[in-house]
């Protein structure tokens, strides 16, 4: 049951857009403003007498928007990665950071394997050859899924249902996360590698980290080097984390045989070499792009606000 508000409706900056759900479980006593967050001159003086703010990940909340918002108590990332708000200036203002850690991770892991699979198969290219009315069969040739070697980077939520959804294709999974539980990953049929070995044997890559100062870079073009060569790469993570103009290179001379990506260094992104090479499949940001995904983001969000509207202690969501 929502326990009603006291004194006057408190501000609500909506600055992306949400999932439907998210007016409802805010309720009537709360003012909604909405705000392109991408657009910092709007953004800012928005923020000005905003209690909480709700954002995805185009929106920084960085120490300017923060300091922007005096009379800010929440900041609520309507996802997973906090990387676009910066947390530790919001503990320092006393300001409470929310997010819905499991919300898209089977929407986030369904795409992973989407542009797995298509780029192994080159869906989009051949898609786009006969719709432009040619019909070429031998020019789009791909490869089999089935008894590959998957190399997981970073599995975690995510990367696990990655590996869990791709043992159905008899792959062999290892996998690189110095952080992970080595009992978890031996349930999953997932053998712990350095991320040297994993580079060396994987025929498929998928990067499943998030975007923090340790993991930005982290395959660059020494690491896309060492590679089997004609290697398929995904990264539906975080941008930045795969070097992209490496990439573009290693995909350009046949090391990396193809990439589906999904996030880029700086979004939004409509200028890339990744974007002009053919053997890439690319979607803007689409990991968590599903109904499913952002009703249970903006939900589980939107109860998170109230409660710390309401001063209430917030648990995990
Ligand atoms: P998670 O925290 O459950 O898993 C991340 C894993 O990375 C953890 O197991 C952690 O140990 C590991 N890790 C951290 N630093 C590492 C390092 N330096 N080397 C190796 N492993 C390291 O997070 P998750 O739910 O799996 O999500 C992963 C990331 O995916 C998120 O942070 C977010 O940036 C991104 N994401 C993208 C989309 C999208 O729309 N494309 C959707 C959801 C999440
Ligand atoms: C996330 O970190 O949750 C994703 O990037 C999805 C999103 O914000 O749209």
């Amino acid at each position: 049951m929502t326990v009603p508000l006291s004194g006057p409706a408190p501000v609500v900056l909506i600055a992306e857009e949400l999932a439907p759900s998210v007016l409802e479980v805010l309720g009537r006593d709360v003012e909604i403003r909405q705000v392109d967050g991408t657009d910092r001159a709007a953004l800012l003086p928005a923020l000005a007498d905003a209690a909480a703010v709700l954002v995805r990940s185009a929106t920084q909340i960085d120490a300017e928007a923060l300091a922007a918002a005096p009379a800010l108590k929440v900041v609520a990332r309507a996802g997973i990665g906090l990387d676009n708000v910066d947390v530790a200036a919001a503990t320092e203002r006393g300001v409470m950071v929310v997010n819905a850690p499991t919300s898209n991770i089977v929407s986030a892991a369904e795409h992973a394997v989407a542009l797995l699979l298509a780029a192994a198969r080159r869906i989009p290219a051949a898609d786009a050859s006969l719709r432009a009315g040619t019909w070429k069969r031998s020019a789009f040739t791909g490869v089999e899924v089935t008894d590959k070697v998957v190399g997981v980077v970073g599995l975690g939520r995510i990367g696990q249902l990655v590996a869990q959804r791709l043992a159905a294709f008899d792959v062999t999974l290892i996998a690189y996360d110095p952080y992970i539980q080595p009992g978890r990953a031996a349930q999953l049929g997932v053998r712990m590698v350095s991320l040297e070995e994993l580079l060396r044997e994987a025929d498929f890559l998928t990067v499943h980290l998030p975007r923090t100062a340790e993991t930005v870079g982290l395959i660059g073009a020494a690491e896309l080097a060492t590679t089997k060569r004609g290697v398929i790469l995904v990264n539906a993570a975080r941008g930045g984390l795969v070097d992209e103009a490496a990439l573009a290179d290693a995909l350009a001379s046949g090391q990396v045989g193809a990439a589906g990506i999904d996030v880029y260094a700086t979004e939004p992104c409509t200028d890339s070499p990744l974007f002009q090479l053919p053997n890439t499949v690319v979607t803007p940001h689409l990991g968590a792009s599903t109904t499913e995904a952002q009703d249970k983001a903006g939900t589980a969000v939107a109860h998170s606000v109230r409660l710390a509207l309401q001063g209430e202690f917030v648990p995990d969501a």
